[in-house]
């Protein structure tokens, strides 16, 4: 579906100078090197989080796979065709849709953006009037398409990018930082909408997100990029196996017991009773739950994962000695 072998873009930049001639008549550039040779296959319905930090180069990789912007070098099919050439029938296959970037016309309501998206589309009546039914109910936002785009939330917003966006079934999605700025709810919305949309679409999609929550929620796959190159390109499950370091171990104490038993098992935890959390490391888990049960009283007794913000930051401090995520 999607095939990209060694992707480089090179920005150039203009860099001011001082005197105004120079400026104009001996302009100056700076190279940014945003993508160095990126490599990777992404198949049908496959559902990929794309993540790193600020000025990794998500957006730019995001923006060469659907066709805003040319690559310096590499090469780069989507359903085999070049995004840049810009082909009706690739453009009608594809969506980009952006937290950060609205194309709703703000003083019109959602309706008329979709008018508008119907037209350009040329999607026939019929489809028009179930799409958006579809991607109304699933967003739970039947009453949001009247009103005036200024006069909603951001959540709100959002879902309506949401329905204008996809509103053309594109079998490829590019979702950069659809959460971004909203509260837990409609972070949750959100995801909820992008799961069940994958589910019955089969839709291919790559979706980045500084909200790691996201990623887990939602995709099987990662692939982390730093400084224009990736650094990691498999299963969300491997990293987080590989990368964790400690569990957290949750007992539901049935009894109060003292200081001096629970530092027996494991410093440091946290008590606020009825429950006890220890953070134990990996390798001392077997040996911590045999002393635990053997020693406390207790109804109940949970081990769950470190956070995955937890765990992006272990695999970059010990790949590049930083904890970016
Ligand atoms: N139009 C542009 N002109 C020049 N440099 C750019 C341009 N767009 C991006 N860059 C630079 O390219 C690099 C990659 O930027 P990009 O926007 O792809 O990063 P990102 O991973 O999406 O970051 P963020 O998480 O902040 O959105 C950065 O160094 C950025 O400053
Ligand atoms: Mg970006």
């Amino acid at each position: 579906m999607i095939t990209v072998k060694n992707l480089t873009k090179i920005y150039q930049v203009h860099t001011r100078q001082k005197n105004f001639f120079l400026d104009v008549f001996a302009r100056q550039y700076k190279e940014i090197h945003a993508l160095n040779n990126i490599s990777f296959d992404i198949g049908e319905d496959e559902l990929v989080g794309f993540i790193g930090p600020n000025g990794a180069g998500k957006t730019t990789t995001l923006k060469i796979l659907s066709g805003i912007l040319y690559p310096t070098s590499g090469m780069v099919s989507v359903m085999n065709t070049t995004p840049f050439e810009k082909n009706i029938r690739f453009l009608k296959q594809i969506a980009f849709v952006m937290g950060q970037r609205n194309q709703l016309i703000w003083d019109l309501s959602t309706r008329d953006s979709l008018q508008l998206q119907k037209t350009i589309y040329e999607i026939n009546d019929e489809d028009f009037k179930k799409n958006v039914g579809e991607l109304t109910e699933l967003l739970d936002a039947n009453d949001l398409l009247d009103k005036p785009v200024k006069t909603l939330s951001l959540g709100q917003r959002m879902k309506m990018e949401l329905v204008v966006g996809l509103l053309h079934r594109p079998k490829i999605i590019f979702f950069d930082e659809p959460t971004i700025g909203l509260d837990i709810f409609s972070q949750e919305a959100i995801r909820n909408f992008i799961k069940s949309y994958q589910s019955e679409t089969k839709a291919t999609i790559i979706l980045t997100s500084h909200y790691l929550e996201d990623v887990k929620r939602l995709a099987k796959r990662l692939i982390i990029i730093h400084n224009g190159s990736i650094v990691y390109d498999g299963s969300l499950s491997n990293i987080v196996e590989q990368y964790t370091v400690e569990k957290r171990v949750v007992v539901t104490l049935d009894k109060m017991v003292n200081d001096t038993e629970l530092r027996g098992i494991g410093v440091p935890y946290t008590l606020s009773y009825p429950k006890v959390t220890f953070l134990i490391k990996k390798g001392f888990l077997p040996e911590k739950i045999k002393h635990i049960t053997q020693s406390l009283p207790f109804s109940d007794l949970t081990v769950e994962d470190e956070s995955i913000e937890e765990i992006i930051k272990t695999f970059f401090k010990e790949h590049h000695g930083s904890s970016h995520t």
